[in-house]
């Protein structure tokens, strides 16, 4: 337990299913959420032989709306279902998209002051059978008493208060970003940078019987500009957000180990990565994109660092427009090449919940290839107002801090 000294905590493997279009035509419509996180924690046992699962101290899962096959504490039933013991505990967290983000920074508290040596922590969001805002009910004091703007409520009218608010990132702007990230994807997949993080998944459909998903079904390689130009915006009418510059509806889960460095040392567990910092921010609901800008900068002041010791950023793309707000106010071109490598949620879809450790497992990816970046961020917006960034360390870098090899 804590001993007054804070330990350092390492990011050692992360996984993925394919993620696949919400609806009765998506990949996962006829299969269970839990499921899909069962498979993600089943692949970072059976990539991490030497972790006995015994030694797996607590199982972080989030999800946006935690009824049906995402209720039951889906962190304690997934790791059941997943086969671990039943001497490891589990359970269930929620801050939206930024849900196993915060899952990961709860347990990898839990490890800093002791309380664990080992987790797994990740996400869920199976939005075919769980559309957002699915059996809330908001407090009606919430819009009488105006506490925020009705729009507040629905995500892809908040990117449209971002255009209003920052007239010259234009709907063009938002469609060059959305393209070049179809085709950053597109490259890093045809490179296999995606691929080995991902799980096979079975799937089943009345229709079709049995397959296996292997790649993530939302990617429309190929999009230009022209292709975006003229699709409906479906928030306003003559809006700017489109779903060619949005994130789609998504199912899909996420997962990752985090230890001290300690303990992934004596378990022979690669540190992939150090944890550095964190921070989340909270800012107006009606323009909730622009909190990765509060949370990125409160994040790097608790650690003495500025955007310019990032080498590499992993943002999640839930609109185009929100992405723009960050490089704009960082003084970023559109096309800065330490922003997403391998392409973003505007290709690969973004289940809620799931998402951090998409970012987290991709960052952990581009670290690979890139010794000379000490530091990268990942971060996301969140609804209701919120921004949620975590600085990572890159082992490989010649100045890292020592971290178990
Ligand atoms: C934007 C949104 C409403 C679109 O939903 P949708 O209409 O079901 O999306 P679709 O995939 O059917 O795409 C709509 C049309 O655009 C087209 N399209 C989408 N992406 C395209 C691309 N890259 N290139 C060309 N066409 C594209 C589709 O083919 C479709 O065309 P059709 O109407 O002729 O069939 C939905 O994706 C959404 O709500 N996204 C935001 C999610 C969100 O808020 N997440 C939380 C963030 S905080």
């Amino acid at each position: 337990m804590a001993t007054g000294q804070l330990r350092e905590v390492v990011f050692v493997d992360g996984v993925r299913t394919p993620f696949g279009k919400a609806g009765p035509a998506g990949l996962y419509y006829e299969t269970r959420a839990d499921d899909l996180v069962v498979k993600c924690i089943r692949e970072l046992l059976r990539r991490n032989p030497s972790l006995a699962p015994e030694r797996i101290d607590d199982v972080a899962v989030a999800a946006t709306t935690q009824i049906g096959d995402q209720g039951l504490t889906i962190g304690r039933t997934a790791a059941l279902l997943a086969g671990l013991p039943q001497s490891v505990p589990g359970f269930a967290i929620d801050r939206m998209c930024a849900g196993a983000l915060t899952a990961v920074t709860t347990t990898a508290t839990g490890i800093a002051f002791g309380a664990y040596d080992v987790v797994i922590a990740g996400g869920v969001e199976h939005m075919g059978h769980h559309p957002m805002g699915e059996g809330v009910d908001p407090n009606p004091r919430i819009l009488a008493e105006q506490l925020v703007d009705p729009s507040a409520l629905v995500m892809g009218k908040t990117a449209e208060n971002l255009h209003d608010r920052f007239p010259h990132l234009s709907k063009e702007r938002a469609d060059a970003f959305a393209a070049a990230s179809q085709a950053k994807l597109a490259k890093a997949y045809a490179d296999g940078k995606i691929q080995p993080d991902l799980v096979p998944v079975a799937t089943r459909s009345s229709e079709h019987g049995w397959g296996l998903a292997t790649a993530d079904e939302p990617p429309r390689p190929g999009t230009t500009v022209g292709d975006l130009a003229t699709l409906k915006t479906p928030f306003r009418p003559h809006g700017r957000v489109t779903a060619g510059n949005a994130a789609g509806l998504n199912d899909g889960a996420t997962a990752c180990i985090l230890a001290s460095a300690e303990a992934a040392r004596d378990l022979g567990l690669p540190a992939r990565m150090r944890l550095v910092s964190y921070a989340f921010a909270g800012v107006e609901p009606e323009y909730m994109g622009v909190g990765p800008v509060p949370a990125t900068d409160k994040a790097l002041a608790r650690v003495g660092l500025t955007i310019d010791d990032i080498g590499l950023i992993e943002i999640n793309e839930a609109f185009a427009v929100q992405v723009l707000v960050f490089l704009d106010h960082y003084g970023m071109a559109d096309d800065d090449p330490r922003i997403n490598p391998f392409g973003g949620a505007i290709g690969l879809g973004h289940p809620l919940a799931a998402s951090g450790v998409r970012l987290i497992t991709q960052l952990a990816r581009a670290f690979e290839n890139r010794p000379d970046v000490r530091y990268g961020i990942t971060t996301l917006c969140v609804g209701i107002g919120m921004g949620a960034t975590v600085v990572w360390e890159n082992p490989a870098h010649a100045d890292a801090g020592q971290v178990a090899a």
